[in-house]
Order: C-alpha cells, then structure tokens, then sequence
C-alpha cells in the first residue's frame, strides 16, 4: 500500500482517522473544500485517493497557508530551506529553538514554522495572548529527520500540483464560490481550544460563529462533513451541535486514552462527524456495517 504523504506534523491531524472519516464521504465530487486546513490531513487523503476534481485549501493562519503554497510550488528549495534549519542545532546550543521562534514572530517565515512545529513539544503549536508563537522545544527529540522531511514534502507536492488552489482567511471567505457538486470538510477548533491564556491556534471560532457558517452552507445546499466535540470515557469535549441543523452525527473511535491507560483504566476516545442532510442517508447501508463506527445517532 503506497503511503500518503504527511509533511507536516501537525498535534489533532486528521490522519489516522482519515480512511474512516473518507469511508463517509461521496464520490464524483467537482471541488473538495478544507477550510481549516492545518496539515490538510483529509486534503492528502482525498487527493491520494481521486474523489475530486479539484482540491481547495485554506487556514486563517497565513503562515500555514504560505507553507503549504511553499510544499507544493517549490518542494526542493523548501526541504532545502528545512535541512538548513534542522542541521543549525546542536545539543551544547540550548537557545537555538527560541532564537528561531523569535525570527518567526518577527518574519513569520513559513519553513520556520514547519521547524518549530515538528521540533515542539507534541508538535503541539500553542500561540500567546498577542498571537506569538509561544510554544516550548521538547528536550526529548530534534524533530522530523530533513531526509524523512524531504520525502515527505515532495511527495505531497506530486500528489497535490495542479490540483489544489490555497487560500488564506476565514474558512467562510475560503469557501465563498462552493456550489452544490462541491463537498466542504471541516475540522474547526473547537470551544475547549479556543478560549483562555495559551490558545492552541492562533485564532478561534466561536461556536454561534460556526452555527451561523453551517445554516448558511445548509440554505446554499453544500454538502459537508464536520469533525468537532467528541469524548472520553465520561469527560465531553464540548456540548453536541443542536439538533435543529438536522445533521446526522456518528461517532469515530479515534483510540483509547493513553493518560487513562496509565491510570489502569481502559477508555475510548470518540470523536464526532456531522454530516448534512442527504449524505448520511445515501451512505446508510455502508454505514451499518462499517467499523469501527461504534454508535449512529440521527440527530
Ligand atoms: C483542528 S485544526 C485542523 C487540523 C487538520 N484537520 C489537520 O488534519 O491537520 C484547526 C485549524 O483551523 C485554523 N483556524 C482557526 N480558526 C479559523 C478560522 N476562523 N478560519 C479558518 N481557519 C481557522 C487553525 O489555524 C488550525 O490550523
């Protein structure tokens, strides 16, 4: 099995989850929508796998936007740009990391980004208050090897040239032109990320903002699957979307809690998918017997 591409070690990407999530999503689709798009984990999964025709990706942060126009126009100079990066520390210069952080608070240098994100703690990017990237270095690793790096961002530029338009802004300005043969996935921060001191991104979304995105996706007829709160054990992330959207809800088994393993309690990690009207019910008889889909709700 050819492996798909993942430059970008991104905390919360959609990866591992990225066939089960796929398993729910329509074929023949003209243009493939990600609007937050972070490491574009289900962008490099449809892509891989042919769904659309054409691939649009988007993030509010434009440095992530800018990496990924850097991926995929120029790879070579890009992981050249990542070597050089990655081969400037050594183990007797404990400042190197922070030095780097605080070039790309003053430039925000894409390829600086992609060090910082593979080289911090749980790649994990976490900014201030003022919006400066805030997270620490982890002491335990030197992040991603440039020559698995180099791999890694050549074969996605392959994969996605020619066929991926970026974009940069809100995810309702990424997705303004969306039409009905469109397919738009989604995979926002969710309440729990985006309040408080050390935000995980860089911006928010608030969840009447979000409400307010999908009626206005529901009335314009665009179909869309969303990936937001989800569980574990008896712990919530975030109260269910209403009932009112008429959304179809199913929930991923996205693992099992390593933090509760080491408390010698075994607890799965849900996460849920929304999907609009229309694509839950055309995907009814598959559903119910794909795995590892442990509930169905209809909501
Ligand atoms: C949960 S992450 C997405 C991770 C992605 N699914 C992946 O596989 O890496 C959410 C992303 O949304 C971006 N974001 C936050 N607020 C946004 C907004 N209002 N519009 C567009 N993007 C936003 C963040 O910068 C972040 O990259």
């Amino acid at each position: 099995m050819i492996k798909i591409p993942h430059p970008i070690p991104y905390q919360g990407s959609k990866r591992n989850l990225a066939p089960l999530i796929g398993s729910q999503i329509p074929r023949g689709i003209d243009t493939w929508y990600e609007p937050f798009a972070g490491s574009a984990a289900m962008t490099l999964w449809a892509a891989h796998n042919g769904i659309a025709k054409h691939y649009i990706i988007g993030d509010i942060l434009a440095p992530i936007s800018d990496l990924w126009v850097a991926i995929i126009e120029r790879p070579q100079e890009t992981a050249y740009r990542y070597r050089e990066i990655w081969n400037g520390q050594s183990s007797s210069d404990d400042g190197y990391y922070n030095r780097v952080r605080d070039r790309y608070n003053c430039n925000k240098h894409p390829v600086d980004l992609l060090y910082l994100i593979a080289r911090c703690v749980k790649n994990a990017i976490r900014f201030s208050k003022g919006g400066s990237f805030s997270q620490s270095r982890d002491k335990r690793r030197l992040g991603m090897h440039p020559d698995r790096m180099e791999r890694a961002i050549v074969c996605a530029s392959m994969l996605l040239r020619d066929k991926v338009e970026v974009r940069q802004g809100d995810w309702m300005k990424t997705i303004h032109d969306a039409e009905s043969s469109d397919f738009i996935y989604m995979d926002p921060p969710y309440a729990g990320t985006t309040l408080g001191r050390d935000k995980r991104y860089a911006e928010g979304l608030p969840p009447e903002r979000l409400l307010d995105g999908l009626r206005e996706l529901l009335n314009r007829g665009i179909p869309f699957a969303l990936s937001y709160d989800g569980m574990t054990g008896e712990k919530t992330y975030g109260p269910p979307l209403p009932d009112s959207l008429g959304l179809t809800r199913l929930l991923l088994q996205a693992g099992r809690s390593s933090q509760a393993t080491l408390s010698g309690r075994s607890e799965r990690t849900l996460e849920s998918l929304y999907l609009s009207p229309g694509i839950g019910e055309a995907n009814e008889g598959f559903m119910s017997s794909a795995q590892p889909i442990q509930e169905r709700l209809a909501i």
